[in-house]
């Protein structure tokens, strides 16, 4: 796919077809997702793939029988591949603990960050796995864990020192079945010329 298309026809999948995701191109996805620049080279990030019946494990956290009927987004629950992202805050006050970086102060601890890299480390390749994967054909939906993710990160065996930073639903959308999500109404900020712009040129 052009890069432009990609960056302009990109919009978020919530119903998917249940055909799995071909194991060379959901590890094409993982692998890119990966490569992303990260503060002091740190890769703090972890990926949970859970594929076919293993993502029944979230579904029975987030959305257990009784509010699972009554979810808006029904063909959400057939997607065949969902990625948990992770971050890693103590990789950092580590990484940044080295003698190339302790004159930053960062390796005193999170409270020391002013802006927490692990966050946006782990943004980045969420970010990277959605694009490489709407690169294969395959749709997407970021979405948060809220405040289940102490429930999954128990069920999925990650570390409880971990961030959670969002799961990513992947596979075919399907076509039939696409409505977007309430918020899209809100529409796009326009770039510049007015109070509602995103770019400010100079000057706030
Ligand atoms: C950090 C983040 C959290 C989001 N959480 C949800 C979510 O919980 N549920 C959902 O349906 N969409 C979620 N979205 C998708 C946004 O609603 C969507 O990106 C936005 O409305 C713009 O639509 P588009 O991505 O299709 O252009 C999230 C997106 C981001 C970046």
């Amino acid at each position: 796919m052009e890069f432009s298309d990609l960056i302009h026809k990109r919009k978020m999948t919530r119903s998917f077809l249940a055909d799995p995701v071909p194991v060379a191109t959901l590890n094409k996805v993982l692998d890119s997702s990966r490569r992303v620049p990260s503060a002091g080279n740190t890769q703090g990030f972890d990926f949970v793939v859970l594929e076919g019946s293993e993502t029944s494990l979230y579904w029975d956290v987030t959305l257990p029988p009784g509010r699972r009927e009554k979810f808006r987004w029904q063909g959400l629950l057939r997607a065949p591949v969902l990625v948990t992202i992770w971050a890693d805050p103590d990789a950092y006050v580590r990484r940044y603990s080295q003698p190339d970086k302790t004159k930053s102060g960062l390796g005193d601890g999170v409270e020391a960050w002013a802006t927490p890299y692990w966050v946006v480390d782990g943004g980045f390749a969420a970010m990277t796995m959605q694009l490489a994967a709407i690169n294969e054909g395959l749709g997407v939906l970021f979405f948060g864990m809220f405040d289940f993710a102490p429930e999954l990160a128990d069920v999925l065996g990650v570390p409880s020192s971990r961030t959670p930073i969002g799961t990513i639903a992947l596979g075919l959308p399907d076509e039939a079945d696409q409505q977007a999500g309430r918020s899209i109404s809100i529409g796009r900020r326009p770039l510049e010329g007015n109070i509602t712009s995103v770019v400010h040129r100079g000057h706030w």
